[in-house]
C-alpha cells in the first residue's frame, strides 16, 4: 500500500513559487542549539539543514532572530537589521540562507512592524526627549486623563493583559498593544515608514525570499483626539462592527502601507513575498492577500475548527472560494508558535460553539488535567488532519515538532514560564510556552540532543520516544508519514482546484485534485469503504481494505 514516490519535479517555480508551497516554521530559540547555552541559534539550524531538506519542504520561515531581550520570544525587536548575538551573527545568517538555498529551500523571515522593543534606539531616544518631540512622534505618546493625568489616555487593553498604556517618568503614557516592553510605532510617521522599507531591502538584498508580517492588521490606528473608546464586543447574534471602524484593528488605511511594501517586493526577481498575520474577519482577509498588497494572508480557520466533518467542509469550501475570487492562493495552518499543538487539540472533546484553540486553552489552564486528553486519539486525528491539509490546493504552513507528533507540554512550572501573557495576566492566561519547548533530536542525553546542556524550557520525559532519532527508526512514525506525504504531494501536485466527490457526507470528506489524486477522510465512528484506485498513503493502517475512523487516505488512479 505504501508506495514511495519515485521522482520529484518542481511544481512551484518563478514568481509564483509560494502559491502551493509548504513552509516549515522554525522558532529559532527552540529548534537546535550549537553552543550549549540552552538557547537555540542560527548555527544550530544550519547543522540541521540536511534534516530540513529530508522533509521535502519548499521554504523555511524563521521566527525573529533579531537582537532582543526575548521578553516576547524575540517579537520585541531592538534592531531590525542585525542578529541577536545569543543566536549568532549576520555572517551565520548568510551561511544559513546559502545552505537552505543550496538545498532548494526558500527563506522567509518574520518582520515585526507594529512595535519595537523598549530597548530599540528610537524608544530610548523617545524617553530622553521632551513631550511633543519628533522622537516621541515615532511612537504613540499621550497625556493621561484625570486632573493629574494619572489615568491611561484610553480604555484600550493590552492583548497580554492589563492596560495598553504605561506611564513614563515625565507623566506621559505610551501605547503598547502587547507587553510594556513592546511600544507601538506610529505608522502615520513618514520616518517609521521609510525605515521599514530600508529593512525590507536590507533582508531582500541578503537573499531573503519573503516576509511573514506580524500583527499585520494592527499598524494603522485612529489616533485622533480624544481617543475613541474601545467598541463594545458585539453579541454573538448581533451585527458586527462596520468594517474598518475599530480604533486599531484592521483599519482601511493599513493597506496604504502594504502598497508601498509591494513596490519594494516587486523590485526583486523573483518578487519578494509577504504573508500577513491578520486576525480579521474572513471577508476582510483578501485585501491583505491582494497582489497589490502583501500577496498572501494566513487563514487560521482550519486551526480554529473542531475535528468535525461539517466544520472542515465549511472552512475548506469558503476559503477556496475566497482565494479564487481574489486571485490569491489560500494558506492552511494547523499549528504555530501561538496555539496549543493540534495533536493535543484533537485529543480533547470538542466544545459546543467553541473553537478547538479555546477548548485547549482551558485544558492548559488546568495544567493539563481537564477535560481529559486522549493522547492516542489526538495524534491519530492530527495525522489524518495533516494528510487532509496537504492534499488541499494552496500553501501549507507546518510548525516545528508537529512532524514528530509532539503534544503540547502542559506542566511547565510557573517560575520557568517565559510567555509575557502568563506574567501580565497574573496567570489567568497560561501562555504559549507549551508549544515552544525545545525539540527532541535524540532519545536521551542532555535536553534530548537539543543542546549540550539543559534547554531554556524544561522538556518532559515523553519527548525521548518522540525524538527524531526514535522516529527515524520507526517506519510508522509521524516523521515518516510527513516525509512520504510531502514526497507524494510534490509528485501529485497540479493546478489549484478541488472537486468534491460522491461519498462526501456528514462523516466523510472525499475530494479530487487534477490528475486523479484523491483524498478521503473518515470522521465517523466506523470504517468505510474506499473509492476505487491505489492507496498510496494512509494516516493510520487500513482495516481489511476499509478506511477506519479518524483516518485519511490518498488514492491515485490504478487497477
Ligand atoms: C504575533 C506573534 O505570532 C506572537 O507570538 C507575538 O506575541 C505577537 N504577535 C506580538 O508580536
Amino acid at each position: 500500500m505504501e508506495q514511495r514516490p519515485t521522482s520529484s519535479r518542481p511544481f512551484a517555480a518563478g514568481a509564483e513559487w509560494w502559491r502551493q508551497a509548504v513552509v516549515y516554521q522554525i522558532y529559532p530559540r527552540s529548534f537546535a542549539d550549537s553552543d550549549g547555552d540552552g538557547l537555540g541559534d542560527l548555527r544550530g539550524i544550519l547543522s540541521r539543514v540536511p534534516y530540513l531538506a529530508s522533509l521535502g519542504i519548499d521554504a523555511v520561515w524563521l521566527s525573529p532572530f533579531y537582537p532582543s531581550a526575548l521578553v516576547d520570544g524575540g517579537y520585541d525587536v531592538d534592531d531590525y537589521r542585525d542578529v541577536n548575538p545569543q543566536l549568532g551573527t549576520l555572517a551565520d545568517f548568510d551561511e544559513l540562507t546559502a545552505g537552505l538555498h543550496a538545498n532548494g529551500m526558500k527563506v522567509i523571515v518574520d518582520i515585526v512592524p507594529n512595535h519595537t522593543s523598549n530597548r530599540h534606539a528610537w524608544f530610548r531616544e523617545a524617553l530622553a526627549a521632551p513631550k511633543g518631540s519628533p522622537a516621541r512622534d515615532r511612537y504613540v505618546f499621550r497625556d493621561g486623563l484625570g486632573p493629574d493625568g494619572a489615568q491611561p489616555p484610553s480604555d484600550w487593553p493590552s492583548l497580554f493583559g492589563g492596560p495598553a498604556w504605561t506611564r513614563v517618568p515625565d507623566g506621559q503614557w505610551y501605547l503598547h498593544l502587547f507587553a510594556a516592553e513592546q511600544p507601538d510605532l506610529n505608522w502615520a510617521n513618514r520616518e517609521v515608514r521609510d525605515d521599514f522599507l530600508t529593512t525590507l531591502r536590507f533582508w531582500s538584498d541578503r537573499g531573503v525570499d519573503g516576509f511573514r508580517v506580524d500583527v499585520a492588521h494592527g499598524l494603522a490606528k485612529n489616533l485622533a483626539e480624544p481617543l475613541e473608546p474601545l467598541p463594545a464586543t458585539p453579541d454573538p447574534g448581533g451585527s458586527p462592527l462596520p468594517p474598518g471602524t475599530h480604533p486599531f484593528w484592521d483599519r482601511d488605511e493599513v493597506h496604504g502601507i502594504y502598497a508601498e511594501w509591494r513596490q519594494v517586493f516587486d523590485q526583486y526577481d523573483p518578487p519578494r513575498i509577504g504573508v500577513a498575520e491578520a486576525w480579521v474577519h474572513p471577508s476582510r482577509r483578501p485585501r491583505y492577500a491582494s497582489p497589490s498588497g502583501l500577496g498572501q494572508a494566513f487563514n487560521f480557520d482550519l486551526l480554529e475548527a473542531n475535528w468535525t466533518c461539517g466544520e472542515l467542509l465549511r472552512v475548506i469550501t469558503d476559503n477556496l472560494a475566497d482565494a479564487q475570487r481574489h486571485g490569491t492562493s489560500t494558506t492552511w495552518v494547523l499549528s504555530n508558535h501561538d496555539v496549543v499543538r493540534h495533536a493535543t487539540r484533537y485529543g480533547l472533546p470538542a466544545g459546543d460553539h467553541v473553537s478547538s484553540t479555546e477548548t485547549a486553552k482551558a485544558w492548559l489552564h488546568s495544567g493539563g488535567a481537564a477535560p481529559g486528553l486522549d493522547r492516542r486519539l489526538g495524534i491519530r486525528r492530527a495525522r489524518a488532519a495533516t494528510l487532509l491539509m496537504l492534499a488541499l490546493p494552496g500553501s501549507a504552513y507546518l510548525y516545528q515538532g508537529e512532524e514528530l507528533g509532539l503534544h503540547e507540554v502542559a506542566d511547565i512550572p510557573a517560575e520557568l514560564r517565559e510567555d509575557p501573557a502568563f506574567r501580565r495576566s497574573g496567570g489567568a492566561e497560561t501562555g504559549r510556552d507549551g508549544c515552544r519547548v525545545p525539540l527532541p533530536w535524540t532519545v536521551g542525553g542532555p535536553s534530548f540532543g537539543f543542546s549540550a546542556g539543559p534547554a531554556h524550557l524544561p522538556q518532559p520525559a515523553w519527548f525521548g520516544p518522540l525524538s527524531v532519532e526514535a522516529a527515524e527508526r520507526d517506519p510508522a512514525s509521524t516523521l515518516a508519514l510527513y516525509r512520504q506525504a510531502l514526497g507524494w504531494r510534490r509528485k501529485l501536485q497540479g493546478p489549484e482546484s478541488l472537486e468534491w466527490m460522491p461519498g462526501t457526507n456528514g462523516q466523510v470528506l472525499h475530494f479530487g485534485r487534477p490528475g486523479g489524486w484523491r483524498s478521503v477522510t473518515n470522521f465517523g465512528p466506523g470504517a468505510v469503504p474506499l473509492p476505487h484506485g491505489n492507496v498510496v498513503l494512509a494516516s493510520s493502517p487500513l482495516h481489511e481494505g476499509l478506511l477506519p475512523a479518524n483516518t485519511t487516505a490518498w488514492i491515485i488512479p490504478g487497477s
